[in-house]
C-alpha cells in the first residue's frame, strides 16, 4: 500500500478529477493548503496575483492506493497537472503501514477501495 500526496496548482485541480476519475480512482481527500516551493513564491504569478509572503495557494490531494493503483494515480496526476511551468508541483509517494476502516474494521488493501 502506498500513500500518494500531490501538491498541483489550484487551476489544474478539475482536470486532475477527471483524469483520476477516467481511472477509475475515486476515492481522495483534498485540500487548500499553502506552499513555498524552490522560487520561494518570488516569481509565480497565476493571474496577476500574488498571494502573502511566500505562500502561494495550491491543492493538495491524497490518494491511498494498493499497488496496482500506483502508476495509474501518478499518470493521471501527471496529465491532469503538467503544463510545463514553473509551479506545476509535486508527488511525494510513501508506503503506508495501514488502513482501516473505521465502520467495519476492516485492515490493509480491502479497507482502501
Ligand atoms: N521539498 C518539498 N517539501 C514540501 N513541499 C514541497 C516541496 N517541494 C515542493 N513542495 C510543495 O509543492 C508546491 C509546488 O512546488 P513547485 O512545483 O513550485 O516545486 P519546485 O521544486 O519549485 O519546481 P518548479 O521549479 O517546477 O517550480 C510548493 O508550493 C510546496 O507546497
Ligand atoms: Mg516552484
Amino acid at each position: 500500500m502506498k500513500l500518494i500526496i500531490a501538491i498541483i496548482q489550484p487551476h489544474r485541480l478539475e482536470d486532475v478529477l477527471k483524469e483520476l476519475d477516467k481511472a477509475e480512482i475515486h476515492l481522495k481527500t483534498v485540500s487548500n493548503v499553502l506552499g513555498c516551493g524552490r522560487q520561494k513564491g518570488r516569481t509565480e504569478v497565476y493571474r496577476g496575483r500574488k498571494e502573502t509572503g511566500n505562500l502561494l495557494k495550491k491543492v493538495r490531494i491524497e490518494i491511498a492506493v494498493n499497488e496496482g493503483f500506483v502508476r495509474p494515480t501518478i499518470d493521471a496526476v501527471m496529465r491532469g497537472a503538467k503544463t510545463g511551468n514553473i509551479g506545476d508541483g509535486k508527488i511525494f509517494i510513501t508506503d503506508l503501514a495501514e488502513c482501516i476502516r473505521i465502520r467495519t474494521e476492516e485492515r490493509g488493501e480491502v479497507a482502501i477501495g
